[in-house]
C-alpha cells in the first residue's frame, strides 16, 4: 500500500467524518524538529465507544469490568438519535453510545467499524483556547466549542479530528457540578463491585503503513507533545510479523499515546489485521492502571473476562533470570501476567482478548512498580507470539 494512502483497497469511508487521515497538516515536519508550545492537557477525561447495543455493553462494563453506571442520556432526556451510558470506576470514565435512529452518526460508525472508540477526551482548563490553538496549528474541527450554562455551572467542549474517524474532545468541566456533562441524568442504582481499575495509563492507536511519522508529527505540531520513545521493527518482530511504534507524551506525562504502524513481515502484521477489520485507522487498546494487578485480574477472570495466554516457558525464563519482584512469580504465572523490568522499577501487564465481535479493540491492565515508565518492551516477543496464536486461530495470519 502506498504510504500516502489512507484507505484500504475497496473500502468506502462515508459520512462527514470519513477522510480525516488525508488532512494535510501544515506543520508536517521531521520528528523532533517541531518546537511549538505545549497545548496543556491535564490528562485523559474519558473514552467514548460507539457500539451496536449500548444497553448490553453497559452490562458487560458493570458485571465484567466493575464499572458503575452513573449517568444516562437518551430518548427520555430528549436525545432522538443517540443513547449514552456513563461508566465510572475510580478515576476512569467510559461513555458507551448507541444509535436509536439509523440517522445517528453512531449507526454509520458501527456499520463501518463495528464497536470501537470514537473519542479520546482530554481534560483542559480552557476548551475554547485549546480548540483555537489546535485549529490554528492545522488540526481539523470535529465540533466547534459549545458552551453550556445552567444551574450546574458551566461546561465547555470542542473536538478535533485525529486518525481515522477518531476524535479528540477538549473538556472543560472545572466550573461544572452536574452529572458528567449537560444533558445527562444521574442513575441511582446499586453500585457495581469494582475490580480495582483506577485510571487510564495510555491509549494506543493503529495507523496505516507509512503513516506513523505523519501522526507523530501531528501530535508534535498540534499539541506540542514529544516522542518519548521509538520502537522500530527490529525491536518488535516475531518469526512472522512486525510493527513499529512511536510513543507520544506530554510534558507532565499525564498523556501517553503510542502510535503503531504495521511493518513488512513474512505474514500479516497484527496491526494490519486490525486495519483490515476496523476498516480505518483507530484506537487499538486502552491501558488502565490497578494498584494490585493479581487481585484485579483474578477478579476479572472470575467474571468471565478472557485474556491472552502466556506459555509456561515465559515464566521459566524469568525464574532462570532470577528477576527481583515484590510479587510471587507463581501467582503472576497463574494469572498470566507479564513482567518487564526497567532501569527503574518494573511493570506488570496483561491484555484482554478483543472485547467485541471484530478482532480490533482490547484492554490492557497495567501496574507500574517503583517508578517504571515503559510499555513492556521486554514482553513484546511473548505478547506478539500470543497475539499471533490468536490470529492464526482466526485464519488471519
Ligand atoms: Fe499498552
Amino acid at each position: 500500500m502506498r504510504a500516502d494512502s489512507c484507505l484500504m483497497p475497496g473500502v468506502r469511508l462515508s459520512g462527514s467524518t470519513g477522510l480525516t487521515v488525508m488532512v494535510k497538516n501544515k506543520a508536517e515536519v521531521e520528528p523532533g524538529t517541531s518546537a511549538v508550545e505545549e497545548l496543556v492537557v491535564d490528562g485523559f477525561d474519558h473514552v467514548e465507544f460507539y457500539v451496536g447495543n449500548a444497553l448490553q455493553a453497559s452490562y458487560y462494563f458493570q458485571k465484567g469490568l466493575g464499572f458503575d453506571l452513573v449517568g444516562y442520556r437518551g430518548l427520555e432526556t430528549g436525545d432522538r438519535n443517540k443513547v449514552s451510558y456513563v461508566m465510572k470506576q475510580d478515576h476512569t470514565f467510559v461513555v458507551l453510545s448507541g444509535a436509536v435512529s439509523s440517522r445517528s452518526d453512531v449507526a454509520e460508525h458501527v456499520h463501518q467499524h463495528g464497536d470501537g472508540v470514537k473519542t479520546i477526551a482530554f481534560r483542559v482548563k480552557d476548551a475554547r483556547q485549546a480548540f483555537d490553538t489546535a485549529v490554528a496549528r492545522g488540526a481539523k474541527s470535529a465540533g466547534e466549542p459549545q458552551v453550556y450554562q445552567d444551574e450546574d455551572g458551566e461546561f465547555v467542549s470542542a473536538s478535533i479530528k485525529t486518525y481515522g474517524d477518531t476524535v479528540h474532545t477538549f473538556v472543560e468541566r472545572h466550573n461544572f457540578k452536574g452529572v458528567f456533562a449537560p444533558g445527562f441524568t444521574g442513575i441511582k442504582k446499586a453500585a457495581a463491585k469494582p475490580v480495582g481499575l483506577v485510571s487510564v495509563d495510555h491509549v494506543v492507536g493503529n495507523v496505516e503503513l507509512g503513516r506513523m511519522d505523519y501522526w507523530a508529527n501531528f501530535y508534535q505540531s498540534t499539541f506540542g507533545f514529544y516522542v518519548d520513545r521509538y520502537f522500530d521493527k527490529e525491536d518488535i518482530t516475531t518469526q512472522y510479523s512486525a510493527l513499529q511504534s512511536k510513543v507520544m507524551k506530554n510534558k507532565s506525562g499525564s498523556v501517553k499515546m503510542p502510535i503503531n504502524e504495521p511493518a513488512e513481515g513474512l505474514r500479516r502484521s497484527q496491526i494490519q489485521e486490525y486495519l483490515d477489520y476496523y476498516l480505518a485507522e483507530g484506537i487499538q487498546h486502552v491501558a488502565i492502571t490497578t494498584r494490585d494487578i493479581i487481585a484485579t485480574v483474578a477478579e476479572m477472570r472470575q467474571r468471565g473476562i478472557e485474556f491472552l495466554n502466556v506459555p509456561r516457558s515465559y515464566y521459566d525464563a524469568l525464574i532462570e533470570r532470577n528477576i527481583q519482584i515484590d510479587e510471587n512469580l507463581e501467582e503472576l504465572a497463574q494469572q498470566g501476567i507479564l513482567i518487564d523490568s526497567e532501569d527503574k522499577g518494573y511493570l506488570l501487564q496483561i491484555f484482554t482478548k478483543p472485547i467485541q465481535d471484530r478482532p480490533t479493540f482490547f484492554f490492557e491492565v497495567i501496574q507500574r512498580k517503583h517508578g517504571a515508565s515503559g510499555f513492556g518492551q521486554g514482553n513484546f516477543q511473548a505478547l506478539f507470539e500470543a497475539i499471533e496464536r490468536e490470529q492464526a486461530m482466526r485464519g488471519n495470519l
